[in-house]
């Protein structure tokens, strides 16, 4: 498939046979020449996917990377999907119908918001690995997860993911954050959870995630605010007091009605080596329409 805009021409990648729309070449090409139809629930099948990828590689990389991400959403402790739905929409005045996670990675916020409210959910992310996880983990009730053993080896690891009701129905979308291929103004909810930071172009990324959200709907924004010029050159980066925050969600219609700080996040590259991150969070609600 091309780009609808004759002069631009651009033709799109494709994920199992679907097209992917992308607007910022090079946003999320990366990913998905990284895919592997590799299933999740089935140790095995990870464990001859991993020792096909060579070692220190980019594929490696990625793998081992969302392995981290699987280990914790799943296998540790209260995740800050978790523990992000408590403080903020546990009693959101609005009924909760469509939901869009976006940036959804492995789906643990998706998963918690199904398991809390019978909505539709839409799991947006760019890497297809993640979303194979994701679904992987939804159908539970074993995930196995690439994880570095002894400092140079990927096995897969076998999590039992925890069993939750269903209460909710999720779809996984994979899809560039900078044009979502959704509906404005059609969500209540619409969650970004350590996302914007990682855009090459945030102010993008964030105007397309606020338009999604519905009159009186919410935005969730949660990231740290660490800019790095490997995600985003310097010339993107946004606010970083909370006043440039809510200027900016301002300008995209959306009013901050709640913020927290300290939102402590770990990944484990191994059981010794881990980042630690502390998350901003803001809740911001519709108060115009997208003009
Ligand atoms: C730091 S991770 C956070 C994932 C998840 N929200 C969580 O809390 O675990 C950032 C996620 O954004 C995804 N991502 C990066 N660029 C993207 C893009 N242009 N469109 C959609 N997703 C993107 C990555 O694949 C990754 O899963």
């Amino acid at each position: 498939m091309r780009c609808s805009n004759l002069e631009c021409g651009h033709v799109f990648l494709t994920l199992d046979g679907t097209d992917i729309p992308v607007v910022l070449p090079g946003a999320v090409e990366s990913f998905l020449a990284l895919d592997a139809p590799v299933d999740f629930c089935d140790a095995d099948a990870v464990d001859g996917w991993i020792a096909s990828l060579e070692p220190g590689s980019i594929g490696w990389e990625l793998a081992l990377r969302t392995g981290m991400y699987g280990v914790s959403h799943y296998g540790e402790g209260q995740s800050l999907s978790r523990r992000l739905y408590e403080r903020f929409l546990r009693d959101l005045p609005i009924q909760l119908n469509l939901v869009a996670d976006v940036g959804c990675g492995v789906g643990g916020f998706s998963h918690v918001m199904a398991s809390r409210s019978a909505c539709d959910i839409v799991g947006l992310d760019a890497s297809g690995l993640a979303l194979r996880m994701a679904m992987a983990a939804w159908s539970g009730p074993e995930l196995s997860v690439p994880e570095l053993q002894l400092g140079t080896q990927l096995r897969a690891r076998r999590l039992a993911v925890p069993t939750t009701p269903r209460l909710g129905r999720i779809s996984w979308l994979c899809a560039d954050i900078h044009n979502p291929p959704l509906m404005a103004e059609a969500f209540d909810l619409v969650v970004a959870i350590n996302l914007i930071d990682s855009s090459p172009s945030p102010a993008i990324a964030l105007g397309q995630a606020a338009a999604m959200v519905r009159p009186g709907g919410y935005l969730l924004l949660a990231q740290p605010d660490a800019w790095n010029t490997h995600a985003t050159p310097a010339s993107q980066w946004l606010a970083s007091s909370d006043d440039t925050w809510d200027g900016l969600l301002a300008e995209y219609g959306l009013e901050t009605v709640d913020r927290d700080d300290g939102f402590d996040w770990e990944l484990a590259r191994t059981p010794r080596y881990r980042f630690r991150y502390v998350s901003h969070a803001r809740l911001a609600r519709r108060v115009t329409t997208t003009s």
